[in-house]
């Protein structure tokens, strides 16, 4: 096909004509998917090394929650929390178990279970801790990433996310992430929460150092803390368990979920949580219009029923043993660094080689899809329905792309 009759150049540049210019996606035009692979508008193909960031752990179109939501559509999609509808209390009911807390509160977007989390532990301080009016703390780690709102970027070390979006707002303490006698010694009588992610996606798949996490755990139960997971994209099977807290045993006052709970379909996250922590809401006091509508709550439990088989999770873990050979071959072969729990995996390349844009842009052209972050590292997390065969493929195009 020669290139003045492709769909894409065209494509690419009417997005960047109408659109606020926030993020630099890679110029391919996607228009139907299924399962582990995406067909741009010029009929190329490409495997999803991305998922979503983890919204599309299930694959795209995965047939039970395809099902799910278009029964759905045929029924009821939108009630607000004014009124309750026939799908709230399984979805509820089921995730909460999936957790092994008492109740879930279910919002739309990532930050906004980040936000409920945060609101739910400065009342949590002041009514059950009996932390002083306006004096709540919550310690954080340094290259979190939880979000964009105005209240989670005043705690970012990311500048990007951060600069010129002041006056932030107080109440948050940074400290290094993976280092227990920093968090030990930021904990205060007035500190509320610890909100930390299991491992740091954004960051490039930074896995803490072994008992990091129990570690924390223990301090929060010794001095009163609510230990608040962020699992919104470890969560859900990405690293070869339901939450990345399970590798090392580790159980959070408070779950923070996302991305993969509405099956690529519809945005749904929800705080999990016991009823002494979450009962502190009363009504009036947080909401959303969209939270746990009908039709996010029929994808979402279907989410929560493929999980709850475990069958997502072994295939995480095992398939992930396989990428994880595949990439610990190519360091020093144009890779500096790699980790990998299950299928998600940060791999630092080679500055002196190229950018993890450039290699993104490589790979793409070979007909596999992932994302650059923070410069060298790329960030893998296909789908977890892919195969051994497509692992192979998509490590065989970095060796190539690293061999230039
Ligand atoms: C760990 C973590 N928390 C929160 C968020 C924010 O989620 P959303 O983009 O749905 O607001 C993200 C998104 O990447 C994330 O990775």
């Amino acid at each position: 096909m020669v290139d003045d009759i492709l769909r894409t150049p065209g494509a690419v540049r009417d997005a960047e004509r109408w659109t606020a210019h926030n993020y630099h996606p890679l110029p391919v035009v996607i228009s139907s998917a299924e399962g582990a692979w995406l067909t741009d508008v010029d009929g190329r193909r490409y495997l999803d090394c991305l998922a979503g960031y983890s919204a599309l752990n299930f694959g795209h179109r995965h047939p039970q929650l395809i099902a799910a939501a278009h029964a759905q559509l045929d029924r009821l999609t939108l009630t607000s929390r004014a009124f309750i509808h026939d799908q709230f209390a399984d979805f509820c009911r089921e995730l909460a178990e999936l957790c092994g807390k008492d109740l879930v509160l279910p919002m739309n977007t990532g930050a906004e279970a980040v936000e409920t989390g945060i609101k739910v532990a400065r009342k949590w301080g002041y009514q059950v801790k009996g932390v002083a009016p306006g004096q709540a703390n919550i310690v954080v780690a340094e290259g979190n990433f939880h979000g964009r709102t105005t209240t989670i970027v005043s705690f970012s070390t990311d500048e990007d996310a951060r600069a010129d979006f002041g006056p932030y707002t107080p109440g948050f303490t940074v400290v290094p992430y993976g280092d227990l006698d920093a968090l030990t010694a930021a904990i205060d009588e007035n500190t509320v929460a610890v909100l930390l992610e299991p491992i740091q996606g954004e960051q490039g798949v930074v896995v803490p150092p072994e008992g990091y996490l129990p570690g924390v755990r223990q301090v929060c139960t010794e001095r009163d803390v609510l230990f608040i997971a962020d699992e919104i994209q470890s969560g859900l099977g990405r690293t070869g368990a339901t939450f990345a807290c399970d590798h090392e045993g580790v159980v959070p006052d408070m779950y923070l979920l996302g991305k993969a709970l509405g099956g690529g379909i519809v945005p749904v996250s929800a705080v999990a949580a016991n009823a002494d922590v979450l009962g502190v809401l009363k009504p009036g006091q947080h909401g959303s219009t969209f939270g746990g509508n009908p039709l996010a709550c029929a994808v979402a439990v279907e989410v929560v029923r493929l999980l709850a088989t475990g069958e997502f999770q072994r295939r995480s873990a095992e398939l992930g043993e396989r990428l994880r050979a595949g990439l610990e071959g190519l360091v020093g072969k144009g890779l500096v660094g790699v980790r990998v729990r299950g299928l998600w995996a940060g791999l630092d390349i080679d500055p002196a080689l190229m950018s993890g844009r450039e290699a993104c842009e490589r790979l793409a052209a070979r007909g596999v899809l992932a994302k650059d972050t923070h410069g060298s590292t790329i960030r893998l997390a296909p789908p977890l329905v892919i195969t051994e065969e497509e692992i192979d493929l998509a490590v065989t195009a970095l060796a190539e792309v690293l061999a230039g």
